[in-house]
């Protein structure tokens, strides 16, 4: 028990807070290590952009404000792909396509060598209404595997990272720049990522987040063509009128974890736009 709590990652005690936060009241308590990286303003913040859809009140702790949802038979009604609208191999995905066209593209998807090496396509998970987007770069062994995206150890990273900032995993969509995994888990070639962008693109379009967030130099260089992610990191990136905020992957996370704090405070910036409230220090 005691060594669990030794272990306790960054990330953990946030989630533990928010807990807190929810049991007791507003006021919430996280160590004084970790408020110090915590309440700390960033240099040059960002301004932060009221919620997308204005006149939303916040709770005082925090809010589990989703979009509108629908049935499970709604979905699935939506979903179903009649028979001639199934796309060819190599198909270019155009605007029109819906969520289950696409994936169904992708899964016969044959535009780039990474296509050979695969065990399944990594389409993307989660919620295709939600608010907010994760992108990464591309699966590797365990999500090859499974074909589903960030299911091994930086996936578990990232689902604390995502209930930390006060949504289930479930809650969120993520997906990733390319959808099969590059043999070694090199990072994927220009030519790869060019391939597979109109895939994320109408993913995007599809999903219309009030935020995405890039994890690491992939999404960065993929939807913006810009490199530096040490640089661009915990600025706001406009994805065609939608906030992209860069920040570090977390498999860099897992190797450097003292960079925790740094993407800590990129993921308050896009709780704030997206109306989510922090937890409020003792006595505040
Ligand atoms: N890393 C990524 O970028 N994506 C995944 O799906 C898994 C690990």
């Amino acid at each position: 028990m005691e060594s669990k709590e030794k272990n306790k990652d960054f990330f953990d005690e946030i989630i533990d807070s928010l807990r807190s936060c929810e049991e007791d009241s507003p006021a919430s308590y996280v160590s004084k290590e970790v408020l110090l990286e915590f309440y700390r303003p960033s240099p040059g913040q960002t301004p932060v952009r009221k919620a997308a859809s204005s006149g939303r009140t916040v709770s005082p702790c925090r809010t589990n404000e989703v979009k509108e949802k629908r049935t499970v038979e709604e979905v699935r009604q939506e979903n179903t792909v009649p028979a001639h609208n199934i796309p060819a191999a190599g198909f270019a995905p155009t605007e029109n396509m819906s969520m289950e066209e696409l994936q169904q593209a992708v899964s016969i998807c044959s535009k780039c060598p990474l296509c050979r090496t695969r065990t399944n396509t990594v389409f993307g998970d989660g919620d295709i209404k939600s608010r907010l987007m994760f992108i990464g770069e591309g699966p590797g062994a365990d999500e090859d595997a499974q074909g589903l995206p960030f299911v091994g150890k930086a996936g578990e990273l990232l689902t604390k990272m995502i209930n930390a900032m006060g949504f289930a995993r479930k809650e969120v969509y993520i997906g990733n720049i390319v959808k099969c995994r590059p043999p070694e888990n090199r990072t994927p070639e220009d030519e790869e990522i060019q391939a597979c962008l109109p895939y994320i693109k109408q993913q995007i379009r599809l999903i219309q987040p009030d935020a995405i967030i890039l994890l690491g130099a992939t999404p960065l260089k993929g939807l913006f063509n810009i490199t530096g992610i040490t640089r661009m990191r915990g600025k706001f990136l406009d994805y065609n009128g939608t906030p992209a905020m860069p920040t570090f992957h977390p498999a860099y996370l897992l190797r450097n974890p003292s960079a925790k704090a740094e993407v800590w405070k990129d993921l308050q910036m896009v709780m704030k736009i997206l109306g989510k409230e922090l937890p409020k220090k003792k006595n505040q």
